[in-house]
């Protein structure tokens, strides 16, 4: 495992996109606070292959290289705009994708966002349980932001970035670092 990389991975189908800047604001913010670096990517980035991929040798070799990275993480932070009330097709099938011992203990942040606050509890009922079948190490706080808490793509919520603080700070006590990261930046 690498100790210094935290890698992100969202859902969304389109850019520019509130869930992609809200999962790269955290992961940015984890590696910051274990001294180590960031890379999210979205379904975008997994390529021409991924979408009528049924096994993972049917994706490119810079795919593979995603999942590569997803694997050797300290930390991985997973997000998803909300679909009808779940995470989108794409991401589901990213994970499906996995095998299933891959994220075994791996330290997760879960992570969503949607229209209104009305699915906000798809942290708990849709993405916890899918990192609960790999035997993930779901952190405690999971985030959910909604259209509300963004301006011009950018998260503005200081509720929602005092959240994110505390699911970074979870995340960096899990992999030995105590965390003095604050968010106001
Ligand atoms: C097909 C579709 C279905 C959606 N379903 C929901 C939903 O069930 N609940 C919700 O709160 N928002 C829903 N939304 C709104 C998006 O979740 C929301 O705008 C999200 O923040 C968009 O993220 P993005 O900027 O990363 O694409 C839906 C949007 C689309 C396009």
């Amino acid at each position: 495992m690498s100790a210094k990389l935290v890698v992100g991975i969202s859902g969304n189908l389109t850019r520019p996109s509130k869930t992609r800047a809200f999962v790269e604001h955290i992961a940015g913010h984890v590696a910051k606070g274990i001294s180590g670096s960031s890379a999210t990517y979205d379904i975008e980035d997994l390529g021409p292959s991924f979408a009528s991929a049924r096994r993972l040798g049917d994706l490119d070799p810079s795919t593979r290289n995603i999942v590569e990275q997803l694997s050797d993480a300290a930390v991985l932070v997973v997000g998803s705009p909300t679909f009808k009330g779940s995470y989108t097709g794409l991401f589901k099938h990213f994970f499906d994708l996995l095998d299933p011992s891959s994220l075994k203990g791996k330290p997760v942040i879960l992570a969503a966002t949607g229209g209104g606050e009305r699915h906000s509890l798809i942290v708990e009922h849709q993405l916890r349980p899918l990192f609960g079948f790999f035997e993930a190490l779901t952190m405690p706080t999971a985030i959910y932001a909604s259209d509300r808490d963004f301006a011009n793509g950018v998260l503005v919520s200081e509720a929602i970035r005092a959240r994110s603080q505390q699911a970074v700070a979870e995340a960096c006590r899990v992999v030995g670092v105590p965390s003095k990261v604050s968010l106001a930046a």
